[in-house]
């Protein structure tokens, strides 16, 4: 009797599972894809500005890159596009377990890379909202920087549970890492979807950058953001194997990684690729 009623339920947990793995499945692919064409998009742009000395050109997009005469400043915002690559395109390998399964040695390297840069490019860009300004209102800029503490004290966290040698808990730090470094990525693409939808701007002023949207968008990427909320989910369905969380987690997962679909084509066709094309 016990093992009529027990089945069906073993059953449908093992379906939870199987739809939560094929959700991160598509959802690691799709990000993995953007990424690269952000990282892409920064070599193409960036990398060839900076390396032919055109500096200037960084202003097409940046109202505050390249200031004449302020080498410092200069330096810090050259250091912040251009280690940006290392992050898009090293934090997708970092989690593929294959990298780590076949090429440990690659993967702690890259990790101690990683996180260096991770600490230098937060910095940077915090540095850059508070000295020279940045596009968007005060919401935004105080929500990114909490964005900035998050990634020093998760980068810190990650090496250091690594260094220790308890890598359950460092995998799981290493993730809510990766989380909050691609915020800014998450932010790019979540305005891209909002005006593909919307076929243009609704709900901001995109002269001043500012408005309930953008507004939204900003705490719920940096100061409190979706993405770990999501991952904390997925921890606890991962643990209690319980099937409705891992439902309920797979659900939201898919429905993220559809609109995530929408906007990573929306930010290479309207942002990157007419930039670099
Ligand atoms: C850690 C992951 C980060 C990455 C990968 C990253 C990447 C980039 C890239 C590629 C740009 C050039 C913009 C473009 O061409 O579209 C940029 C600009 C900028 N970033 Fe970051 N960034 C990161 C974190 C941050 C943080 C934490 C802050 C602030 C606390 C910040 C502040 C800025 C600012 C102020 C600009 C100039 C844009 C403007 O003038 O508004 N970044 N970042």
């Amino acid at each position: 009797m016990a093992e009529t009623i027990n089945i069906p339920s073993k059953t449908s947990k093992q379906d939870a599972q199987k739809l939560l793995n094929l959700a991160v499945t598509a959802w690691f692919v799709v990000t993995t894809i953007g990424q690269w064409a952000f990282g892409i998009y920064i070599i193409a742009f960036y990398g060839t500005s900076t390396a032919s000395g055109d500096f200037e050109n960084w202003n097409k997009v940046l109202p505050h890159g390249y200031v004449k005469g302020d080498w410092a400043g200069n330096l810090v915002v050259g250091l912040h596009v251009l280690l940006a690559a290392i992050l898009v395109f090293g934090g997708p390998l970092q989690l593929m377990p294959i990298v780590r399964r076949s090429v440990p040695r690659f993967h702690r390297w890259l990790g101690r890379v990683y996180i260096t840069t991770a600490v230098i490019v937060a910095t940077g860009g915090f540095a850059m909202v508070w000295t020279r300004g940045a596009v968007g209102d005060h919401v935004q800029h105080v929500s990114i920087s909490v964005q900035t503490v998050y990634i020093i004290v998760f980068a810190l966290l990650a090496w250091h549970y690594a260094r220790a040698g308890r890598f359950d808990i460092h995998r799981k730090w290493a993730m809510r890492l990766f989380m909050v470094v691609s915020g800014v990525w998450f932010f790019r693409v979540g305005l891209m979807c909002w005006l593909v939808l919307n076929g243009g701007p609704v709900g901001f002023d995109p002269r001043t950058f500012s408005g309930p949207f953008l507004t939204a968008l900003a705490v719920f990427v940096y100061a409190l953001p979706v993405s770990l909320l999501l991952l904390e989910l997925y921890f606890y369905g991962q643990k209690t194997k319980g099937r409705i969380a891992m439902t309920v987690t797979a659900v939201a997962i898919f429905l993220l990684t559809a609109l995530m679909v929408v906007g990573i084509f929306g930010a290479i066709m309207g942002m990157w690729w007419p930039r670099i094309g």
